[in-house]
């Protein structure tokens, strides 16, 4: 296979035999291996039984990623497309069937004009990390800011084309309402932007996940403006602290305070817990400063009891290094936004869920009472509501706006082997079956960009469309129609796939 892509690569671009040893990887290549691990960013996909690539293509310029298309196609190749690696199950860099993998890590120029358009835009290439956009961002401006992840290390290639939130959703909404022009390489090998890819396919890669329609070069992306000051805090409780009431009220407060005010609750039993109780863990971002959100909670949330004295105030660039679990803020440089971290994977497992009605509280407290049994498996609730809304459901092939809170379900472990493995995705399916009374349904829907091939995947074969039908409906709700249409207008022959890739129509093959 090697032979025949060289072959195939060399007529369709001018490359010097140098070059080509860096561009395109054999598995005999002293690089094949350190590049296949720096970004795989889940362990489960790290192990000797992991299928692996038969090559890897790094591309430098733009006419590489075009020739790649080209090769892999007439050579029938199953084409991977990874920029950040951080796919929760590992979809950008494993296959079952004989694959290349597209690594777009050299990828990552990024930039930014604070004036242009009035409020400030950067252009950002799909293979540059979140942490190096924020980075350059602060370069320019202490009140730029963009609304995406609060994980640096994750690729703009992925989260921005599945969709992308953090701690400003409430705020800004998602990280695709701020998307206004991309390259893509397409089926054909042909470099498009905005204008010539057409309002269908724009539509599609800004949630619909762009793997399904062609290689995401670069988008351009609307910056926003925040405070000079912001204000993050934390506020922890154990079941005896009244962990159960503070928990029952933020579902009533969170998705409908002040939009500015973003407040994560993360529910899991200490992971040395000989009582079997859960820990209500809240972390906040307030786009402002401490007395003002100190005063709103005092009449809004009393239950969380919060305090000026758990308020830090700093910069915004300042409140993404807290949330990286950095306590004394001022004693960290903002490089640490640009470390990529290679090989620093854990073991885990994600799914997600969306909950539409407030869960009483006894049925909370039967909840809390099951957690507390379960090892390693943690819920994590994330606020919906503000400006998310304000946005219309069919403007992005996102559909989960609208709910009062977002569920991660959430399992992460250290130790390798097939009985850890088992235990604890075990524990987190648990948790994910009670909590099925209190989460959407008809269907049960899930965030795309935190996939799990639970809900359904996808061999391309006969059945396609039915099958893509049932993880397509989960994440895109009535959305999935037209991202089928857009898929067989641009891709007919279903080149751009993978174990849950938007299926073409079924007459078309
Ligand atoms: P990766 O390279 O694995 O790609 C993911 C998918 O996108 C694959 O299907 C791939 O083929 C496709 N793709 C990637 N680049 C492409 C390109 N250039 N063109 C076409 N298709 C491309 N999410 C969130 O919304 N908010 C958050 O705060 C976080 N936080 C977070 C933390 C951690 C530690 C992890 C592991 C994940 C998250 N996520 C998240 C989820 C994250 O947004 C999601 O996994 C993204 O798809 C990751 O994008 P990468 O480019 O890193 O992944």
């Amino acid at each position: 296979i090697y032979d025949d892509f060289v072959r195939c690569f060399k007529n369709e671009t001018t490359i010097s035999d140098d070059s080509l040893s860096d561009v395109v990887l054999s598995r005999t290549s002293v690089s094949f291996t350190p590049v296949l691990r720096a970004y795989i960013r889940n362990a489960r996909f790290n192990t000797s039984s992991t299928p692996k690539p038969s090559i890897i293509i790094v591309p430098r310029v733009d006419s590489h990623v075009q020739s790649a298309v080209n090769c892999a196609k007439t050579l029938n190749l199953q084409m991977k497309i990874r920029s950040g690696g951080h796919d929760y199950d590992g979809l950008s860099y494993v296959s079952a069937v004989t694959f290349l993998i597209l690594d777009l890590s050299y990828y990552r120029n990024i930039t930014v004009d604070v004036n242009d358009g009035g409020g400030g835009s950067a252009w950002v290439q799909t293979g540059a990390t979140l942490g190096e956009l924020y980075y350059r961002i602060r370069e320019k401006s202490e009140i730029h800011a963009f609304p995406a992840g609060v994980c640096p290390t994750v690729g703009v290639g992925g989260h921005v084309s599945g969709g992308g939130y953090g701690h400003m959703i409430r705020k800004f909404g998602l990280t695709v309402d701020h998307v206004i022009d991309a390259t893509i390489v397409d089926v054909n090998g042909q470099i498009h932007d905005r204008k010539s890819m057409g309002e269908d396919l724009f539509w599609a890669i800004r949630g619909g996940g762009g793997g399904s329609f062609g290689v995401v070069l670069a988008f351009k992306v609307k910056l926003v403006t925040v405070p000079k000051t912001v204000t993050v805090f934390r506020v922890d409780k154990s079941t005896d602290e009244n962990a159960l009431d503070m928990v029952h009220k933020w579902q009533f407060v969170a998705p409908r305070t002040d939009p500015g005010l973003f407040m994560r609750v993360l529910l899991a039993s200490p992971t040395k817990n000989k009582t079997r109780t859960v820990n209500a863990k809240l972390r906040a971002l307030y786009l402002g400063r401490a007395d003002d959100v100190v005063s709103k909670m005092t009449e809004e949330f009393p239950e969380m009891g919060l305090k000026k004295e758990d308020c830090k105030e700093m910069t915004w660039i300042q409140s993404l290094l807290w949330w990286m679990n950095h306590v004394d803020v001022d004693k960290v440089k903002p490089e640490i936004l640009l470390e990529r971290e290679p090989d620093s994977a854990k073991f885990l497992k994600r799914k997600s869920d969306y909950v539409e009605k407030e869960i009483t509280k006894p049925e909370l407290n039967r909840l809390f009472q099951k957690l507390a049994t379960l090892d390693r498996t943690g819920l994590v609730l994330n606020p919906y509501g503000g400006n998310l809304n304000a946005t219309a459901v069919k403007e992005t092939p996102f559909p989960h706006r609208h709910k009062l809170y977002k569920i991660q379900h959430s399992t992460t472990w250290s130790d390798a082997g097939p009985d850890a493995e088992r235990l604890y995705i075990g524990n987190m399916r648990t948790t994910y079956r009670i909590m099925t009374p209190f989460v959407s349904k008809n269907p049960r829907s899930s965030y795309f960009n935190y996939r799990d091939i639970d809900i359904g995947v996808n061999d391309h074969g006969r059945d396609s469309y039915r099958k893509g039908e049932i993880y397509g409906r989960k994440y895109f709700g009535e959305n999935f129609d037209r991202l089928v249409r857009v898929k067989t207008a641009v891709d007919p022959d279903n080149f751009f796939r993978n174990e849950q890739s938007i299926p073409t129509l079924p007459h078309t093959r």
